[in-house]
């Protein structure tokens, strides 16, 4: 297994997303948020997991609360991560936001603070200098974004001066868009991808199938639609094989092939105890070449799947198609 570096930093490579905690659209309910949860963060505590990733929004606080008292005596083990809702990232807002983040979570300081999505109207600069402040106030020790272009994250670095150690996107077998830019950019430069919804939000753990829809917040999403679902089964097969090789299951196989990727850190959530201590013991299986390649090829089978007669995409994917097509011209 292999640790992931980054200037002054060593981070296991499985961590732990918490949106989960406290949030009403898993549908976990209250016994999962008061008992299940912070046994999920020390269970993955002793398993050596470190990065701890949570957000203000996560239940309005409700999961920065859970996390700060899991890690109550523990607190030194952990890399905190949280994100500010980037509603107004500039000036002494963003101080106050972060405060509020500390106190809920019991800490004086976080490992990482990350602007949850790039606000379009807001300038680089205000928010590059607001981010300044918490690192020479010691209120956080790095800080990153998430859901960040190339361009804005390298923009927000130049005025920053100091590196922004980490962009949190999402990335799995099912979506492998940071691979277009950010991830080959973040190994030439020593800064960490931090892979979200890893397990496509459950899809990969092969439980799911056009005859067993998930509920909740998944129930809407496309990847859960049953033409999606049947459109995964050579994929679930193929993690499947690779799974009964290693005495292993298919959701640790797709948190595996993440690893493997230098530079990734992956934060799995957890419905359950057992749950978080598979995805930190995906961290010791080593995929062989050909196995990486094969899970690679269904992975490149599914997305280039085309659509099903009627399928009417999003106005957001018809762009981001045509957008490909244009950089896929460019580059050939
Ligand atoms: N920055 C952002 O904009 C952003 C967006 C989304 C998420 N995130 C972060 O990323 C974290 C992870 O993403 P996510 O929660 O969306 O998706 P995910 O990690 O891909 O999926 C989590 C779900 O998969 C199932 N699961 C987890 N481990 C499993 C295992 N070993 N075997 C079988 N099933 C397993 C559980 O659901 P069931 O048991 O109910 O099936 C669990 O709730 C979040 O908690 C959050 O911290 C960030």
């Amino acid at each position: 297994m292999r640790l992931v570096e980054a200037g002054d930093v060593r981070l296991f490579p499985v961590g732990l997303g918490t949106w989960q905690f406290g949030s009403g659209e898993w549908g976990y309910g209250t016994t999962y948020a008061a008992e299940v949860a912070p046994r999920i963060v020390e269970r993955s505590l002793d398993l050596g997991v470190d990065v701890i990733d949570t957000a203000e929004i996560y239940g309005f606080g409700r999961s920065e609360r859970i996390v700060g008292g899991a890690l109550a005596r523990r607190r030194t083990e952990a890399f905190l991560a949280t994100k500010l809702f980037p509603v107004l990232p500039v000036g002494p807002v963003v101080g106050w936001r972060a405060r509020g983040s500390l106190r809920r979570l019991a800490t004086d300081h976080v490992d990482l603070y990350q602007v949850h999505w790039p606000n379009p109207v807001v300038p680089q600069r205000p928010v590059a200098d607001a981010l300044g402040k918490l690192l020479d106030a010691g209120l956080a020790r790095h800080v990153g974004v998430s859901n960040y272009p190339l361009q804005r994250w390298q923009e927000l670095e130049r005025e920053l001066g100091r590196p922004v150690l980490s962009n949190q996107v999402r990335y799995s077998l099912v979506d492998r868009t940071p691979e277009r830019e950010l991830l080959g950019w973040a190994q030439a430069n020593g800064r960490v991808i931090i892979a979200y919804s890893p397990l496509a939000q459950g899809l990969l753990s092969g439980r799911y199938g056009p005859d067993r829809r998930p509920t909740g917040l998944r129930a809407r999403s496309s990847v859960f639609r049953p033409d999606s679902l049947a459109a995964a089964a050579p994929l679930l097969d193929v993690l499947r094989e690779v799974a009964e090789a290693h005495r292993s299951t298919p959701a640790q196989v797709a948190l595996a092939w993440l690893v493997r990727r230098p530079n990734v850190v992956v934060i799995p959530g957890a419905s359950s105890v057992e749950q978080a201590e598979h995805n930190a013991a995906s961290a010791d299986i080593e995929l062989s070449a050909a196995e990486d390649d094969a899970l690679t090829a269904a992975s490149d089978a599914y997305r280039d799947r085309p659509a099903p007669p009627g399928f009417v995409p999003a106005r957001a994917e018809v762009v981001r198609r045509r957008l490909r097509r244009v950089l896929d011209g460019l580059r050939a």
